[in-house]
């Protein structure tokens, strides 16, 4: 007899700010119907060196600056989800940075639904699990105590 053997898989997911409690729960409520274990979550206001920091693939783009203003401008809740395949799962669920490609390609998707625009797109995903890992050290490591921790809490574990 052959048996498979898929390993779970671990993702950071970011709910960016600006978003009302209402869509927080909304969101952390699909995410755990889509089968994902939340194995941690908290909320935290990013300083600008650690969004410089975990946005570093995009230091040199033109929205660099307007990123890091966003992304600074209050509380995020951080989640590491985890499942089998779990990096690529969640960027479908999120779909493209883009809402309005989101809403031709994938409306059911969550930036479909809820993104403002290419910028304030309320959620984020890590794009390969090498990522996953080194922005799960950062948020949830020790190089987090920087930023303000507004609350924490274990989940599902
Ligand atoms: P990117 O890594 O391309 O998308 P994703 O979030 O799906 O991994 O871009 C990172 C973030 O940068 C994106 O979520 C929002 C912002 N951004 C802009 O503000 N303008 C742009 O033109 C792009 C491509 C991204």
């Amino acid at each position: 007899e052959i048996c498979f053997f898929f390993p779970k898989e671990c993702t950071l997911a970011v709910i960016k700010p600006d978003t009302s409690e209402e869509l927080r729960e909304e969101i952390t409520r699909e995410i755990r119907a889509a089968g994902f274990t939340i194995s941690q979550q908290k909320e935290m206001v990013f300083s600008r060196d650690m969004a410089e920091e975990f946005y570093k693939q995009h230091r040199d783009k033109p929205f660099f600056n307007q990123l890091l203003d966003y992304m600074c401008r209050g509380p995020c809740t951080m989640l590491i989800l985890s499942k089998v395949n779990a990096v690529e799962e969640w960027r479908r669920r999120m779909g493209p940075a883009d809402p309005s490609k989101a809403k031709e390609t994938a409306p059911s998707s969550l930036r479909a639904r809820f993104a403002k625009d290419i910028l304030e797109n309320t959620v984020h995903g890590s794009s390969n699990s090498q990522h996953a890992e080194e922005k799960i050290q950062l948020v949830f490591g020790e190089i987090s105590s920087e930023s303000q921790v507004i609350s924490t809490g274990d989940h599902d574990v």
